[in-house]
Formats: structure tokens, sequence, C-alpha cells
């Protein structure tokens, strides 16, 4: 079989691949770029950016956990202006593709970061980033609410150009993810990140004080993946035709898989990153072999896959290793395209 065709669309762009950094881990791609050419990728999904420059939050910020860290960076960044003049432009002569990700702490601020984006060259995509709290109502934050999520994204939307796509990144850390996904899309998000970290904490047992400069943090890494792959699973069961960025613990081919198997289009890998900078061309080039492995010719073919149950190798009542079972590649996509009449 030739290369599997790894395109997918988010919305009416098309990426070349599927496999994107995940915002805050490569910040604007100049560090992973030393390692390979950033134009390979699906993406780069940079670090939230927000109106004014930030500090970020006091330190230590990040804690080794089983299977996971916590970080408490808080988003430091240089401020949109400086984005606008220095890294924006960079990454249009790597001829990369840039997600850009907005942060605000006020609907307004939002907005305004949407306005200055509108018409600046090489943005293939805003990520509202709206796991932040809202200074206007108390500090609760955007993603938790699922009016205070909309009000986010119809300001961003209706100050973004008609034809960059706005992805909503959801938190995790909510009772009902579709409720909020809705209300998203609703407001006129035109497909979802799934998921930002989830909240958490680690006490120091000599010190007997938090580990945390900022108490709290997000964890992320393998230890979420199966939380992304759920939150994934319950919104692309709710509303398949909305595309799905999947974050969360991914580190290999496999992993990314599982998360596209779920339902969604793209991948974000994080965490990985700062273990391994290729980590996201090592991924790519899992995922391109573990399809072909399976006789999968077309990435698109398996978006949302694991939904259908038809569509599942065991659910033929054949498994590996029996007679006349899915063992050989070439018997798996027989099934496939029978199970697709
Ligand atoms: C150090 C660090 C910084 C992050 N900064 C951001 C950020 O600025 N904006 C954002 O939307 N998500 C941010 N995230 C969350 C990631 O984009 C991602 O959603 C999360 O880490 C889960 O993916 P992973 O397990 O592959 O890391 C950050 C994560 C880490 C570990």
């Amino acid at each position: 079989m030739d290369g599997v065709d790894m395109r997918t669309r988010l919305g009416w762009i098309e990426l070349p691949n599927p496999i994107l950094t995940a915002s805050g881990c490569a910040a604007s791609g100049r560090e992973i770029a030393q390692f390979f050419d950033i134009a390979r990728l699906g993406a780069v999904v940079t670090k939230s950016i927000m109106l004014a420059p930030r500090a970020g939050r006091p330190t230590p910020r990040m804690a080794e956990t089983p299977s996971g860290m916590l970080n408490s960076i808080g988003l430091q960044g240089p401020g949109i202006d400086v984005f606008l003049r220095r890294d924006l432009p960079w990454l249009l002569s790597r001829r990369a593709r840039a997600v850009v990700s907005i942060a605000g702490g006020s609907v307004g601020e939002y907005a305004e970061l949407a306005r200055r984006l509108h018409g600046a060259p090489g943005v293939t995509a805003i990520e509202v980033n709206i796991s932040c709290p809202n200074v206007e109502d108390r500090g609760e934050v955007f993603a938790c609410n699922p009016l205070a999520a909309s009000d986010v994204v119809a300001a961003v939307r209706e100050a973004s150009g008609a034809d960059v796509p706005v992805f909503a990144k959801l938190s995790p850390d909510v009772t009902d993810i579709v409720e909020i996904a809705r209300a998203c899309v609703e407001a006129g998000a035109d497909g979802l990140s799934l998921i930002n970290t989830l909240l958490g904490m680690a006490i120091d047992t000599e010190r007997m004080r938090p580990v945390l400069g900022g108490m709290t943090g997000g964890l992320s890494g393998p230890a979420i993946r199966p939380v992304a792959v759920r939150c994934i699973w319950q919104v692309h069961e709710a509303m398949p035709e909305v595309p799905i960025i999947g974050v969360g613990g991914v580190g290999s081919g496999l992993d990314a898989l599982e998360l596209i198997l779920a339902g969604a289009s793209a991948v974000s890998v994080g965490t990985a990153i700062f273990n391994d900078p290729g980590a996201c061309m090592r991924i790519l080039r899992e995922l391109d072999d573990a399809l072909s492995e399976r006789g999968i010719a077309r990435l698109a073919d398996v978006i949302g896959l694991a939904h259908k149950p038809s569509g599942h190798p065991t659910s033929t009542g054949l498994g590996p290793g029996r007679p006349g079972g899915l063992s050989s590649p070439g018997r798996r996509h027989v099934l496939f395209e029978e199970d697709r009449r």
C-alpha cells in the first residue's frame, strides 16, 4: 500500500497531517525548530497570548507527579504587541501554520485580542483558552460556566475574520463537558480543543507545605489521557459534525490514534515535548505506521471510528490470531471496507 493520506480538516481548513504542538509546551516554536522543520507539523499552537506582557506565577512552577506533571506557570508571555511584531512573522517566515491561542481576564480583553489578530498574516486558526478567571465575575473560570464561555466565544467569533476558524479550548474540570461544548458551538465556535489541564495540587511531606509557589497547578501528561479520551468521546458522540483538536497525555502514535478514534480530527502534543523535543515528528511517524499496519489508507477514515460498533475490528467476533481473523493487515482493510457499506 502507498503511504497513508494523513491530511485532515478542521472545519474548512485542511492540514497536511494531524499532529500539532499543544499551547504552552513549545512557546512560539523557536526552541523545537532546532530539532526539526516546524513546517512539517500540522500546525504550531502558540502559548496563550494576553493583551499585556505577564510575568507568570511564583516559583516553583513545576512538580513531577505519577505519570504526569503539575505546572503553575500562569500565562507568562510578552503580550500581543510583541507577538504580532516578532513571533507571528517568524512563524510565517518558517512556513509554519500558526494556531494562535489567546487568553484574557474579561470578555472585552478576548475581543480586543481577536481584533488585533484580525487580518494579521499567518493566522491559520484561533484557539480560545477559556480556562482563565473572569476578573469581572469573582474570578470564576470562563470554561466552567456555559454562559461565560459562550460570551467569550461569541465576542471572539464576531471580532475575528470570517476566514479564520475559532476553536474553544475547554476545561475537563466541569460536571458536564457536553453542556459547555454545546454552548460554545451555539455561540459560534467552529471547533473545540479538548482538553486543558486538570486542576491539581501536591504537598511536600518533608517541608509539609505545598510544592508549587502558586499552590495549585494544572495536571498534564499520560495520567490525564483517559480523561481526554472520555471528553472527546462524549463531545463527538453529542456533536459528531464539530471538529475536535484532541489534547491530553499523548506520547506515542498509538496514544494519538486513541484520541482520533474517540473523535479528534487533530492531536496536540504537550508534556511529551519536555522530555523529547522531537516528540511531534516521532508521534507522526508512529501514527503513520500504526495506520499502515491496520490497512488504513486515509486518516480521515478513522476519525471517531470507535463510535461505530460495526467499524471496530473485534466486533466481528474474530480476534487477532484466530483462523480467518484479523492478524493480517490486508484482511483488516477488507473488513473496514465491508463495515462502511
Ligand atoms: C507547562 C505548560 C504550559 C501550558 N500553557 C498553556 C497555555 O498557555 N494555554 C493553554 O491553552 N494550555 C496550556 N497548557 C495546557 C496544554 O496545552 C495541554 O492542554 C495540557 O498540558 C494537556 O496536554 P499534555 O498532557 O499533552 O501536556 C500548558 C501545559 C503545560 C504543561
